[in-house]
């Protein structure tokens, strides 16, 4: 007796966060997880008393759902895919869909479409962003893999996802391990946001002295103006809270070693295998594994000293300035994070639709922000666009604030802070607004020890110089 619209293996508070928000909207959900006690704990709490049915056994779980059958896995990126998958496809009959909603590397989701189409099982990659919340109230679901399967799905995708004045934040991106690039991207542009919001922090605390209470009150109203985005709304909450044990605010008593689960890291590899250059995401992956050095870092200090002097700042001067920094950076953030996308799409063969890209990120998913009304527009007004800074529009925004970016780093330099996002960004900017870079150099030094020739600016052809 089929009677489940959907099967959620996995229970961790992602899955079980998503089959509320799935059985709130009219779905009745199947669920499964490898140890039982989770299910049960689920079913008797949270689930109580709603259309949402356990299995303890995968047999039980593929028996509960209307066919063609459809799956959503909610476990550990990785091997508990495959292992999942490889249990699950002798239960399933073709047809049957599977989609994969962690945070997987697209080479595995491409892999695993390829594997699953022989076997005549549809596979999707969903790269779900938003957290807990998100989960249950509304993620944003960039979704790539079977076309046919998308459109089996995408009633439920898109009602169980968050909504803007531009629809629902789910739409389809493109075969294969398309939705799980974007998803891996948007990771990426996660990663610089949050160090750029870092950055901000150190400069107000450590160069004008603030107190917490005064840098809260500054990313609120921050987060009222072009600023505004749930990084910035979450960290201004953030900086509110006090320790109960000791009066202080949490966030000073908070250890300065940054985790991370790889997805920063996959989105650098990936963009220096595309050959695209993304060197504020990039930065951002480096400040969080320098981060991790704490245990030298405070040798280090103690042998050598800092290089912290003290710069006199106008405050409220010095504020502005760095609100306009803080923009163009965030701004720079999404131009590499979108340029990336655009060239994987060529490359990869997705045909992600870009404009689309940006829609779904304005709801639901971490780096949602005000700021991505205007990359809308630029991406609407010229689909093929090769990035943003073709578009006037964005580049005056960068033009404008771009000597405020200057000025702050010119002063983080003098008060010996190192702002890597923020510091990486300008210098993008710098070298992708300079017709003449000193490559030339480069390739002179190359042909020099290799032979590995050079072209000329001012006659066509490839050439080779003994230069001794
Ligand atoms: C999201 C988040 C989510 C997760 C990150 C954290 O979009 O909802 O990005 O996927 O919180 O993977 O990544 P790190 O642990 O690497 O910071």
């Amino acid at each position: 007796m089929a009677k489940a619209d959907i099967g959620i293996v996995g229970m961790s508070i992602m899955g079980s966060n998503l089959a509320l928000n799935m059985e709130r909207n009219g779905y009745v959900v199947a669920v499964f997880n490898r140890t039982a006690q989770r299910t049960e704990q689920f079913v008797g709490t949270r689930a109580r008393d709603k259309n949402i049915m356990p299995a303890y056994s995968l047999e039980e779980f593929v028996e509960l759902l209307k066919v063609p059958k459809k799956i959503l896995l909610m476990v550990k990126a990785g091997k508990p895919v495959d292992d999942f998958i490889q249990k699950l496809v002798p239960l399933l009959e073709k047809g049957s869909i599977i989609m994969d909603g962690g945070n997987s590397h697209y080479m595995d989701t491409e892999k695993r479409c390829k594997l699953l189409e022989d076997k005549g099982i549809r596979f999707l990659g969903a790269g779900i962003s938003g957290g807990e919340k998100g989960a249950l109230y509304g993620p944003s679901i960039m979704v790539g893999g079977s076309r046919e399967a998308y459109d089996e799905v995408a009633e439920l995708l898109n009602v169980i996802s968050a909504r803007t004045e531009d629809g629902s934040c789910c739409a389809y991106l493109g075969e294969g391990g398309a939705g799980h690039f974007v998803k891996m991207t948007h990771n990426g542009i996660e990663y610089a946001i949050m160090q750029i919001i870092s950055e901000a922090y150190d400069l107000l605390r450590t160069i004008a002295g603030m107190e917490i209470s005064e840098i809260q009150q500054i990313f609120e109203q921050w987060n009222g103006g072009r600023l505004n985005s749930f990084l910035m709304e979450i960290t201004a909450k953030l900086l509110r809270k006090i320790d109960d044990e000791t009066g202080k605010p949490l966030v000073e008593l908070i250890l300065d070693k940054a985790g991370s689960k790889g997805t920063g890291k996959w989105t650098v590899q990936s963009a220096l295998d595309l050959g695209v250059a993304v060197p504020s995401i990039a930065a951002s992956v480096n400040a969080r594994i320098l981060s991790d050095y704490k245990e030298q870092r405070v040798k280090l200090v103690r042998r050598y000293g800092e290089f912290l002097r003290k710069v006199g700042v106008d405050r409220y001067i010095f504020r502005n300035v760095l609100e306009e920094a803080v923009y163009v950076a965030a701004l720079v953030a999404y131009a590499q994070g979108l340029h990336l996308i655009s060239v994987a799409s060529v490359d990869f063969g997705y045909n992600t639709n870009i404009s689309e890209v940006v829609r779904i990120w304005k709801g639901g998913c971490i780096i949602r922000s005000t700021v991505l009304n205007l990359l809308r527009k630029a991406y609407l007004s010229d689909p093929t666009l090769e990035h943003l800074f073709f578009y006037p529009e964005f580049m005056n925004e960068v033009k404008k604030g771009v000597d405020s970016l200057r000025d702050v780093i010119i002063t983080a330099v003098n008060a010996g802070i190192s702002l890597p996002v923020m510091g990486e960004t300008l210098l993008y900017i710098y070298s992708l607004l300079r017709e003449r870079l000193p490559a030339n150099v480069i390739q002179a030094q190359r042909d020099f020890f290799g032979a590995h020739t050079f072209q000329r600016v001012d006659k066509e052809g490839i050439f080779h110089e003994e230069w001794e």
